[in-house]
């Protein structure tokens, strides 16, 4: 069973046979390989830390929310949530600016990172989708603090703050101070702050996250276990944590070491999650058991080349390899398919949630 994430936001669950608007890739499968290797020496469970806003009932949510956040607690069954505290929030808003990058190499600076905003830039309504499926898997709503990691030029970050309203809060991290150039600037009710970090040295004194959300950054993290291990200590006790990524064995797993691998201009050395151990690390980390969903987003385009282009900025290739290459190579790999309203690349992506337990 896979989910298909609609324009307007709905998401369907979708057997294969039944795959009528957008046909997905059949080679979905997961295989037993992973690149990850589990650590030594992770704490069993995170310390219980207090919540500085106190768990109150659930706040109101938004009509487009409210179906989506009612499935979330049927499947995680505990994820109670904090109302907001406006000092806490004010605290949280003055830490970021003594957050230092550790990361030894960071990828997307430079032109990789000026290529990758071009990519959204030039085609900015592609990953309509993809917001879609942030909103039903994260759930932001008014009021709440969430934690942001690889947040990238901040595609995500708007949109998740423009959730979260003027009392809530955006703390969006990514090591790359190129990538998180101008975020803030961008956001409609100045709740955003960026922290130049990476996953795994996050420097942020605030333990109260209401959820934590990262997209295609966790393959790049080396540090897997430190880094889950500091999303638990920054989230409160019931927090949610949702992680959209490339997991190994996987259709995008091998577009990207096949393909990505020896056409993007810095290379593509990372470490993609299993199933297994993904699992492993939320129970090492103070984690809930993780529930995987399998999501096929169709990013759209108004012309079939346009598929090309967009890829080459967003992988920066290298001179080699031209926008016709890099369509051919995801037709190869993924689908790209004729829709009502112009072409569509069928992106699969796998989206792990969790919640930290109330009583870990
Ligand atoms: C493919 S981009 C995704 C950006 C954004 N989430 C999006 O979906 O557009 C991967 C991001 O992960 C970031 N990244 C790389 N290493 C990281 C690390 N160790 N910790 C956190 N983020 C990292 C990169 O700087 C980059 O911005």
């Amino acid at each position: 069973m896979q989910t298909i994430v609609a324009v307007d936001g709905r998401a369907k669950e979708i057997a294969p046979k039944k795959r009528a608007k957008y046909p997905v890739p059949a080679r979905t499968g997961f295989r037993n390989g992973t690149r990850a290797k589990t650590r030594a020496g992770a704490s069993k469970e995170a310390g219980e830390r207090q919540d500085p806003g106190g768990c109150r009932p659930p706040t109101t949510v938004p009509r487009c929310h409210a179906v989506d956040r009612g499935r979330w607690r049927k499947r995680h069954g505990h994820a109670a949530r904090s109302g907001r505290n406006t000092s806490a929030i004010r605290r949280t808003r003055s830490m970021y600016a003594d957050a230092k990058t550790e990361s030894q190499s960071i990828e997307f600076i430079g032109k990789r990172s000026s290529d990758y905003r071009n990519a959204l830039s030039h085609y900015a309504d592609a990953w309509r989708p993809d917001i879609a499926c942030m909103k039903r898997f994260l759930q932001p709503a008014q009021g709440e603090r969430i934690l942001e990691v690889g947040a990238g030029n901040g595609y995500f970050s708007v949109a998740i703050a423009d959730c979260l309203g003027p009392d809530g809060l955006l703390v969006a991290s990514d090591p790359s101070t190129d990538q998180l150039a101008g975020i803030e600037a961008e956001s409609r009710h100045g709740n955003i702050r960026v922290v130049p970090a990476s996953a795994d040295t996050l420097a942020i004194d605030f333990h109260g996250f209401d959820a934590i959300w990262s997209r295609g950054a966790i393959h790049h993290v080396t540090d897997k276990t430190a880094a889950f291990t500091r999303f638990a200590e920054l989230a409160r006790p019931g927090a949610r944590l949702a992680v959209a990524d490339v997991f190994s064995g996987t259709v995008l797993a091998r577009y990207f070491d096949s393909f990505i691998a020896r056409s993007c201009s810095t290379g593509h050395e990372v470490a993609f999650l299993s199933r297994e151990f993904a699992e492993s690390l939320c129970a090492l980390t103070g984690w809930g058991e993780p529930v995987f969903h399998e999501v096929v987003t169709p990013w759209e385009f108004k012309k079939r080349e346009d598929i090309g282009c967009f890829l080459q900025l967003l992988f920066s290739a290298k001179p080699g390899y031209s926008a016709e290459d890099c369509l051919e190579a995801a037709d190869r790999h993924l689908s790209v398919s004729q829709t009502t309203s112009g072409w569509a690349l069928m992106w699969p992506m796998t989206v792990m949630t969790s919640v930290r337990p109330a009583h870990g």
